[in-house]
Parts: C-alpha cells; structure tokens; sequence
C-alpha cells in the first residue's frame, strides 16, 4: 500500500487516549516524555495531531483557552511537535495554520523555541518578550524574605481565582482549579489576611516546575519560591520572565542555572493582557 502524502492527512482533536502517543512524540525529538504535563493539557486544553499511518503520532500540539468558552480572551499554543523522520516537510507549519484558522479572532500567544521562531513569525506572530528558564538545586541563604507564606486550602481558592484573572488578565478557573491535583505543592502569601501571591510546584521527570508564580512583588516572589524549596529534594525550574530581573538574579544567587531563553509571542494582540509585574512565571510556557 502506498503512504498517503503527508498533506493529505487529516488533522483531529487529540483526546487523553492520546497521551501515550504524545509522550513518544516528545521523546522522538529528544525531549522528555512529560506525561504529567501532557496529561494536564490534554484534559484542559484541546489537543490537534495527525496520524502516522504507520503509527504513532506524525505531529501534535494543544491549544489551551482562557476566558468565556464560547469567545476566548486568549489561547495559549504549546508542546508543538513533529517527528523527526517528518521534519521540515511542511507538517509543522499546516498545523499550525490549522489551529490559527480554528481559533478565528481569539488573540493567541505562545513560548517559542529557535525551533519554531521562524515558522511563527511568517505566520504572522511577534515576540513580545523572553522567557529565561532556569533550573537547580535551591541553596537557602539564611536571610531570605519575611514574607507569610502556607499552604493553600480549599477556603484559599475563591481569592487565588480572584488574584489570578486580574494578573493573567483572562479567567483560568478550568486549569487553575486543577492545580491542587496537579501540584504536588501550592502555597499563598498572605499578608492582614489577604493573599499577595500564590505559587505552585508540579512534577515533571526529575524536577519541580514553580509555575504559575503570582506575587505582588519580588520579595513575595521570592518568599514563595524559598518555601517551595524548602518541601522538595528535587532540582527547581520555572521561566521567568526576563523583565524580572532582580528574581533572575537572585535565582542564580541560590543555585539555579539558565538553560534556555523562549521567545513570548503573541498574534492578534500587540502586548499580553494582565499585569506583567506581577506575573513572574507561566504554569509552563506551554499553556501560558
Ligand atoms: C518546530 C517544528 C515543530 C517544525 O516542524 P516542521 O514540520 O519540521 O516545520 P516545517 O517543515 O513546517 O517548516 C516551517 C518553517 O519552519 C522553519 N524551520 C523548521 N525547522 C527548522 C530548523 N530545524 N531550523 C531552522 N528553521 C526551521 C523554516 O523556516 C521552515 O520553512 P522552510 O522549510 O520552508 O524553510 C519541529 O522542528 C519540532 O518538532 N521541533 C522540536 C520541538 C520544538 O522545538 N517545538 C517548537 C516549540 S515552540
């Protein structure tokens, strides 16, 4: 039987079902399998991919909304991946083409590698701004910030949303709510019984991911992050954005190291919605 040419599949919506697919397709490209972090994307977000009719996924990505359902305030477009022995067939740039087309004019933003960079920008999108990803073990100095922090509880939700949608700028109740689940850490910052920040720690292979990190400044940014580290043996990551600075610093200071820079990106929509002072860190630069 002859292979259909790779124009000619079809492109579906990728369900949980998929997930196992989804990991071989990461680790395909020589990345990590994730399962964790695609599980959660392929429950809260929508899933596109196309059939390898020899098996296996020939490329997939998920688009995760934020807003009202019937009419989005943002999409967030991640894990975006074709397999290798596919490459630089035009599979990657149809994919996404086909997911700019069935957003219509919801404005959509992504973290771009150098990867995907080009392919982006001639699809019309323009960086906006840096993502540093940093990553280590966290070494405490001893005088780190006075800020309150503890763990949150289910009381804590209705104000962690409330502090959410105003910094990100869209409602995220659908992902936000999964966080206690998802997390293996979330934790507040409060100060005379308001909640200044919140911050969670997921699993991801051998590491805890900080993200999202919301916090009134960088000395509660700071407090958050410390008393995550303070509960995992495991080597921290997160994507700061590169305009907190002071944070990116202090990072170092404790251990961490940069391994990569992603491009923020944004279509339809010339800067992010929110409050970007008071955003430090995406949940994963995958769904924003
Ligand atoms: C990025 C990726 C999805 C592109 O998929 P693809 O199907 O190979 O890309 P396409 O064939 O549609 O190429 C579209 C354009 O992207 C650019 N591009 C793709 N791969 C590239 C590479 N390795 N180096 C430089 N430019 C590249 C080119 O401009 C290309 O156009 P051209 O082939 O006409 O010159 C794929 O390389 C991949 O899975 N990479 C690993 C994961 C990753 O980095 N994902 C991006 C996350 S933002």
């Amino acid at each position: 039987m002859s292979t259909p040419s790779l124009a000619a599949l079809p492109i579906r919506r990728l369900t949980p079902r998929d997930l196992t697919a989804c990991a071989d397709l990461s680790e395909d490209r020589g990345w990590p399998r994730e399962e964790h972090k695609w599980s959660l994307l392929l429950a809260a977000g929508t899933g596109y991919g196309i059939d390898d009719p020899d098996g296996g996924l020939v490329s997939a990505c998920v688009v995760t909304d934020y807003g009202p359902r019937e009419r989005p305030d943002l999409g967030a477009i991640g894990m975006v991946f074709v397999a290798e022995r596919h490459a630089r067939r035009g599979v990657g740039r149809r994919l996404i083409r086909h997911v700019v087309a069935e957003m219509g004019t919801t404005p959509l933003t992504l973290h771009a590698t150098q990867y995907g960079l080009p392919l982006y920008e001639e699809l019309g999108f323009k960086v906006t701004g840096h993502a540093e990803m940093v990553r280590g073990h966290f070494v405490p100095s001893g005088s780190e910030p006075r800020v309150i922090t503890r763990p949150a509880t289910a009381e804590d939700l209705t104000a962690v949303l409330r502090l959410d949608k105003e910094v990100f700028g869209a409602d995220r109740t659908h992902v936000i709510t999964r966080l206690p689940a998802f997390s293996d850490q979330l934790r507040v910052a409060e100060e005379n019984g308001r909640i200044t920040g919140y911050a969670s720690a997921w699993p991801n292979m051998d590491n805890h991911v900080v993200g999202p990190l919301i916090a009134r400044d960088t000395e509660t940014a700071k407090a958050l992050i410390a008393s995550l580290a303070a509960h995992t043996d495991q080597p921290l990551r997160t994507d700061i954005d590169v305009r907190h600075e002071k944070l990116l610093s202090w990072l170092k200071e404790r251990g961490l190291a940069s391994i990569a820079f992603n491009a923020v990106m944004t279509y339809g929509i010339s800067e992010l919605p929110g409050d970007w002072t008071r955003r430090f860190a995406p949940l994963t630069v995958a769904a924003g």
